[in-house]
């Protein structure tokens, strides 16, 4: 059963159409990775399930559910969860408490929102770090922890936008972990990556997209041999290597 649902999505800023005709669905328990090359639109398409915009048209459907035009209050609600290209914890807040404001999402109770915290701190593998202050975590970490407050609401779907960018390679293998952890907790996962030996790795589907527009969808081996992706994003150089 596929648990989020694009179907035919645009999006218009002005005269640019961002996202253009945009369909695709993600099954329950899956990793979809969306690619695509600068301002192809990935980050306005993961806005637009997000509740940040609403669709010029078309209908998203989560979980049954048709929430085109929700607010992101109510989807977090619902269980879809994100994180943003940009991370901004609380700086002079501690780690705990940063995560602690997404377990407020599904409890009003002190102790219940810490426990969940302390929970989730602890399968991410920054529990040590309870009593940082977030500004004076690595980036690494800090990735981590904004996957921790987003996994602190407890939700189905969880959107990634490029937590890997700017990390160094064994950065990146530890995150590939972290993914499949959240994975293997049953959580569903919409992730958009530049880094192509994670994204490869860890997707069960891909779909690319340029322009606002899908120009192809599949494996990850087959869609790395397709030539309109090669053409458009891949570049020869990664096919030949
Ligand atoms: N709020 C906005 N107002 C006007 N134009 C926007 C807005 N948000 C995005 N755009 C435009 O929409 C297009 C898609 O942008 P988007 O940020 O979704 O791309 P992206 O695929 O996430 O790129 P990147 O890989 O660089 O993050 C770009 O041309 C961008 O300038
Ligand atoms: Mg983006």
């Amino acid at each position: 059963m596929s648990l989020l649902e694009l179907r035919n999505i645009c999006m218009d800023f002005g005269g640019l159409r961002a996202i253009d005709s945009l369909s695709l669905s993600i099954g329950e328990g899956q990793i979809l990775g969306l690619i695509g090359p600068n301002g192809a639109g990935k980050s306005t398409a993961f806005n637009c399930v997000a509740g940040v915009y609403k669709p010029t048209s078309g209908e998203i459907w989560f979980d049954g559910q048709n929430i085109t035009g929700a607010k992101p209050w109510d989807l977090c609600r619902a269980g879809l969860a994100r994180t943003f290209q940009i991370v901004k914890p609380f700086a002079s807040k501690t780690v705990l408490y940063n995560v602690m404001v997404g377990a407020f999402a599904r409890t009003d109770k002190t102790d219940e929102a810490e426990a969940i915290a302390l929970d989730v701190l602890k399968s991410l593998h920054l529990d040590h770090k309870k009593d940082f202050k977030s500004g004076a975590l690595t980036i690494a970490d800090r990735k981590r922890l904004e996957i921790a407050r987003a996994m602190a609401t407890k939700p189905k779907l969880l959107l990634l936008d490029e937590v890997m960018a700017g990390l160094r390679p064994t950065e990146v293998d530890e995150m590939i972990d972290v993914f499949r952890t959240v994975r293997d907790s049953g959580v569903t996962i919409f992730v958009i990556e530049h880094i192509m030996r994670a994204i490869m790795a860890l997707s069960d589907e891909l779909v690319v997209i340029q322009f606002g527009r899908k120009i192809s969808e599949g494996k990850p081996e087959a869609v790395a041999k397709d030539e309109n992706v090669i053409k458009a994003y891949l570049g020869d150089e990664y096919v030949a290597s």
